[in-house]
């Protein structure tokens, strides 16, 4: 018993990052969606990705209503600011250290690629879902490292740096919500986001919503029901 307690307690540290992992919830009703692969059934895993000061605790309740029967896979942000986590280090507000954005972004793929091995989940099947920083380095990873996820929810996405060749995002979806009044992310930096996913041929989607740049009821609910509606194919 102690010792599969202290087992988990080292997968939670391992691989870099502090996180949780939860395992599929198989008993979660009629929207189950299983992928089957080579006669295996295979389920969705949510990357979940917090703002600024958050944790790897906060977003579970968001990723348990977008998709209940998904595994989730949950780091910390391991970048320090004023104590605050984040994915990566920031010059002043909105204005990036492009340098060690990189760095992390290619930190945060291989933690996912390793933690797909360490837990058994299919990288065929992962869904980044993030919130302001977490989704600025979730669009950092469609930039630069695209073949980790299959599918991505970003909440008040900015461009986060502009790569020198635009990645082949055409089997990507897109979930885009943006805040029409966020005096953090101005119109036009989602504006130039979703245009730089299309142009990579990703099937994106921008949702504006009346607020700023906090998240709302109504926009989780609208993220869920595209993740399961028919045109959505992950
Ligand atoms: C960022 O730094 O990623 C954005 O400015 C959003 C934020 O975390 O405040």
């Amino acid at each position: 018993m102690l010792r599969r307690v202290k087992q988990k307690m080292d997968k939670n540290t391992q691989l870099g990052f502090i996180h949780r992992f939860l395992p599929p919830n198989k008993a979660s009703g009629s929207r189950t969606r299983e992928h089957v692969t080579r006669g295996k059934q295979v389920f969705a895993t949510l990357l979940l990705l917090h703002g600024t000061g958050g944790s790897e605790e906060d977003m579970l309740p968001l990723g348990q209503q977008i998709a209940p029967e998904a595994a989730i896979l949950s780091p910390r942000g391991k970048v320090l600011e004023n104590g605050m986590p984040r994915f990566f280090r920031r010059l002043s507000e909105g204005v990036f250290d492009i340098e060690d954005l990189k760095f992390r972004t290619y930190e945060l793929a291989d933690f996912v690629e390793q933690a797909s091995k360490l837990y058994g989940f299919s990288l065929q099947h992962v869904i980044a879902v993030g919130y302001s920083n977490g989704a600025n380095i979730a669009a950092s990873e469609l930039l630069l490292r695209p073949e980790i996820f299959s599918a991505a929810i970003l909440f008040r996405a900015m461009v986060p740096l502009e790569p020198d060749t635009l990645p082949d995002l055409t089997n990507k979806y897109i979930f885009m919500s943006s805040g029409l009044y966020d005096p953090i992310v101005p119109k036009q930096q989602a504006e130039r986001l979703f245009a730089l996913f299309k142009k990579a041929g990703a099937k994106v989607l921008l949702n504006w919503q009346d607020s700023g740049h906090e998240l709302t009821m109504k926009e989780v609910q609208k993220a869920e029901e595209w993740m399961h509606s028919d045109s959505v194919n992950l």
